[in-house]
């Protein structure tokens, strides 16, 4: 179990680095995958997030346009000229993938334009620079135990399921993920072939390549059925538990997206004894557990039997039991 349910402090081990964007591409609509280098980032595991911001030494920006689609190569941070400083307080965004080679790190971010921090984020170009204070928050705890695994996500959900899909399967979990979206468009993954709509979610595919990459058939659902599986992940995900029933009675499940798509998750895991793990999402100030602005209420042993969580420090990753949703 993540350190995250008791309540206690946890060891400060985040710091800010400056980090060069090296790719950016948009795939889909309304979604965009930043993938940015740094220097000497501390440890971190799948579910931890950043809070993102322009860097903090405003130059001319001389970066390279960032097309859709492009996958190129950028510059070090201290060879190219930064973007100017926008005042917004830095922005929460899950590590969606994360690689080391030396003290080099490289951090993957998938995230959908909704206002004005990331309205400015897809302005980013290649060689440009942004502060990045992480790793934060607790991780989804790998239960070795457990040989069969479940991810349940939706929307921006899905990127902590993509870090969560490789360390599952490298610790030996078989593992399977669901994915939804309201409609195709919005998918924010890669995916193979264009399967035709199908009524029930018995099989998992290898449909999505990012998924595909480690190892991890995915079900994809979309409300619309204008691809994959016709209808929510939600639904999606009981019908394969149902149709699986001897490999789902030794899983744990992990989700993440939409508060209501977690809760749909969260109420059928309860109701059929799975162990469940939710990534609940609040807007936060600071991510590091001063201002207080990003409360989870959860069950206590305390006076009464609630209190108040901070889903930066003692979350964002929470049992399900723990959760006490409106
Ligand atoms: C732990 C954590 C991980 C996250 N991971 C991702 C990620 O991987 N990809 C991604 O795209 N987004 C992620 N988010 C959400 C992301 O932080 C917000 O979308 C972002 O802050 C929006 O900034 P903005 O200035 O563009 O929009 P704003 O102008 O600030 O807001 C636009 C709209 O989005 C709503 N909103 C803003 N922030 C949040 C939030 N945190 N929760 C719910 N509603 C919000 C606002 O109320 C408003 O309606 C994550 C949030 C948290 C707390
Ligand atoms: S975001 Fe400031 S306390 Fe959680």
């Amino acid at each position: 179990m993540s350190g995250n349910m008791s309540g206690q402090p946890t060891p400060k081990t985040f710091q800010l680095v400056q980090s060069t964007v090296i790719n950016h591409q948009r795939i889909c609509r309304e979604h965009y995958r930043l993938t940015v280098s740094c220097y000497n980032f501390a440890n971190a595991r799948p579910g931890q997030f950043v809070q993102l911001s322009p860097e903090m030494n405003p130059q001319t920006d001389v970066g390279e346009s960032c097309q859709p689609d492009s996958a190129q190569s950028g510059t070090d941070c201290e060879a190219s000229l930064s973007t100017p400083a926008l005042p917004f307080l830095p922005r929460a965004f899950s590590i969606g993938g994360l690689r080391r080679n030396g003290s080099t790190c490289e951090i993957d971010i998938i995230y959908r334009v909704v206002g004005v921090a990331t309205e400015w984020m897809a302005t980013l170009r290649l060689g440009q620079c942004i502060s990045l204070l992480g790793p934060l928050g607790q991780a989804f705890p790998i239960i070795q135990e457990k040989p069969r695994a479940f991810l349940v996500g939706g929307g921006v959900g899905i990127p902590p399921l993509l870090w969560l899909a490789e360390a599952l399967t490298n610790a030996g979990i078989t593992t399977t993920a669901m994915i939804g979206s309201t409609t195709k468009e919005l998918l924010p993954l890669q995916h193979e072939g264009n399967p035709a709509p199908y009524e029930d979610a018995r099989e998992a595919r290898l449909s999505s390549t990012e998924f595909a990459r480690a190892n991890t058939p995915a079900i994809i659902s979309t409300d619309d059925g204008s691809f994959g599986f016709k209808g929510n992940v939600v639904e999606a995900f009981k019908s394969h538990v149902s149709a699986n029933a001897s490999e789902s009675s030794r899983a744990v499940v992990y989700t993440c997206g939409p508060e209501r798509m977690m809760q749909g998750v969260a109420v059928f895991c309860a109701a059929n004894d799975f162990e469940c793990y939710v990534c609940m999402e609040r807007s936060m100030a600071c991510g590091v557990g001063t201002c207080q602005s990003c409360v989870v209420t959860v069950r206590s042993e305390g006076p009464g039997d609630w209190r108040y969580a901070l889903c930066c420090t003692e979350g964002p990753i929470f049992e399900n039991s723990q959760i006490i949703w409106d």
